[in-house]
């Protein structure tokens, strides 16, 4: 099974960035940390990381077809992105969106997921934890065709 882990912006300034929310793990031991659970489970993964929304557009649009489904963590484009909500829909692979932190308990504007409306599974608050639960879930789940 094919899975893509799509980050949003400012992830790749994990551990320096707002350490007592994200915590000190840096955004290359996360992708560690998700290559190896991805190894554990016998999945392949690729991980994508970008700023940048139109970009994360387009490796939503090239997954179909290549890719059984998507883990996703739009990180700020969670609130605000009909665009990546609709290119989900588009694709129409099983998808989960992570977090690492809770964004139900934290600011207002965060409780809105517009990513979420496509996606079947949820996981958040549980730093970099949110992801291996995730694979797991889409293991135990199987592809789009099973
Ligand atoms: C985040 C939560 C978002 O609200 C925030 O904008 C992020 C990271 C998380 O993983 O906890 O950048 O998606």
């Amino acid at each position: 099974m094919k899975i893509l882990v799509i980050n949003g912006p400012n992830l790749n300034l994990l551990g320096r960035r707002e350490p007592a929310v994200y915590g000190i793990g840096t955004y290359a031991e996360l992708v560690s940390y998700v290559n190896q659970c991805a190894e554990a489970l016998g999945l392949s993964v690729t991980v994508f990381q970008s700023n940048h929304e139109g970009a994360l557009v387009d490796r939503i649009q090239e997954a179909c077809g290549r890719f059984d489904a998507i883990v996703i963590n739009p990180a700020a484009y969670t609130h605000t992105s009909v665009a990546i909500l609709d290119a989900l829909r588009a694709v129409g692979l099983p998808a989960v969106e992570v977090h690492l932190s809770e964004p139900l308990e934290r600011e207002d504007f965060r409780h809105v997921s517009y990513a979420g409306l496509a996606c079947e599974k949820r996981f958040a608050g549980q730093g970099f934890d949110s992801y291996r639960l995730a694979l797991e879930y889409l293991s135990a789940r199987g592809g789009a065709d099973t």
